[in-house]
């Protein structure tokens, strides 16, 4: 199998200059829209790689890339529009360009920072001449230099702020070695080398969280045995299934309670709740019983303690009653998803992770 030829299937990059020049020539985007900041691999490379020293596997500039929609190669792997300029439409954006593309001082509505053949671990990607995860994060705090030098700080904090971070990474780090060097994982477990890329994409993620942004949307990795250029490798049409297992690895399933919102709830509507009573605690002393003496264990011995605990929603100076604990606990377990998502406990006992 010829190994371009899976580059072009699979990996991503770009086209041409005059198609996108078009599609962000608005100048009259509101400054409170909020901006999409898209990273990560081919998923989502709208045509960076178009402005680096990388090679044909890595691009998709010429034909008959972009055919279906913008009638011209743009350095999308596509026939047509990506997950992300359907995601841009959705929200009422402008096209979103490359970060390369963009002048200085021409921000619009967002920037895209993938760039084909990326993956987490910058040891897989360092001779390729692509933009790996690392480097498109060092190109975001770029991006809030000229932001603050242009709109001034707050302005600029807001757009970081608000933005919502679009992420594709990953498939690289999987796919390379599997069609290189298949060799690896007999020095490295699959478990652990999961954990590499999992431990560099937490950088990442994290290093854009100290940047400003607090909106990420997270696209996780495909059916990667499952693409042609896996079940080539497999030589009788099956999907790879170490490939598949590497994707099932990098998954993980979770429920995540919003603690803050029933909380916030029950302080509103007491009594909806059976609560009598939500600012004082139940056992402690002075004001509120806010002083932490209950017991008496804690170097002062007298305290106070209500009689009926169940009306009240905190026991002691920092913590719930059982009252409502329970009420908690049977939000997390069955609850709808506006409070435990994406799925409640009961859910999540029965998931079986493969
Ligand atoms: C681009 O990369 C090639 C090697 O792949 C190298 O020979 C060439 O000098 C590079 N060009 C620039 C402008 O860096
Ligand atoms: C990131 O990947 C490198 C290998 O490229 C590895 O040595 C390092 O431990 C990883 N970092 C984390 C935090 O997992
Ligand atoms: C296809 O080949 C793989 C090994 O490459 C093997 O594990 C699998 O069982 C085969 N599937 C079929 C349907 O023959
Ligand atoms: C939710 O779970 C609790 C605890 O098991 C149970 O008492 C209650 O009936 C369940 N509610 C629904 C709607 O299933």
């Amino acid at each position: 199998m010829s190994i371009p030829t899976l580059h072009i299937i699979l990996f991503a990059s770009l086209a041409s200059l005059a198609s996108l020049l078009v599609s962000t020539g608005r100048a009259d985007q509101s400054r409170e829209e909020v901006a999409l900041f898209i990273f990560g691999d081919s998923i989502n490379d709208a045509g960076t790689n178009n402005y680096i020293n990388t090679t044909a596997d890595f691009r998709a500039n010429f034909p008959p890339y972009g055919k279906t929609f913008f009638h011209n190669p743009t350095g999308r792997f596509s026939d047509g529009r990506l997950i992300a300029d359907f995601i841009t439409e959705f929200a009422k954006l402008p096209l979103i360009p490359p970060y390369l593309q963009m002048k200085d001082g021409e921000f619009m509505a967002g920037t895209n920072f993938a760039s084909g053949g990326a993956g987490a671990l910058v040891t897989l990607t360092k001779d390729l001449y692509v933009v790996d995860f690392k480097m498109q994060l060092k190109q975001l705090k770029q991006l809030r230099k000229k932001l603050r030098k242009k709109e001034g700080k707050d302005q600029a904090n807001r757009i970081i702020k608000e933005g919502v971070y679009l992420i594709s990474i990953g498939s690289n780090d999987y796919l390379m070695p599997l069609v290189y060097n298949p060799a690896l994982f007999q020095s490295i477990s699959m478990e652990d080398y999961v954990g590499m890329v999992i431990g560099n994409i937490t950088t990442v993620l994290k290093g854009m969280y100290k940047v400003g942004g607090r909106k990420f949307a997270m696209m996780g990795i495909g059916p990667l045995g499952c693409v042609p250029g896996m079940r080539l490798l497999t030589r009788n049409g099956s999907c790879s299934g170490a490939a598949n297992k590497l994707t099932r690895l990098h998954g993980f399933k979770y429920s995540y309670f919003d603690f803050y919102a029933s909380g916030s709830e029950k302080i509103r509507h007491p009594s909806k709740y059976g609560f009598k009573e939500v600012e004082n605690a139940c056992c402690g002393s002075g004001p509120y019983r806010a002083s932490p003496t209950s017991g008496g264990k804690r170097g002062v011995k007298e305290y106070s303690l209500c009689r009926h605990p169940e009306k009240f929603l905190f026991f002691d100076t920092y913590h719930p009653s059982e009252r409502a604990n329970k009420q908690s606990a049977q939000l997390m377990w069955n609850g709808s998803l506006s409070v435990i998502r994406p799925r409640n406990l009961e859910a999540l006992f029965k998931y079986e992770h493969v």
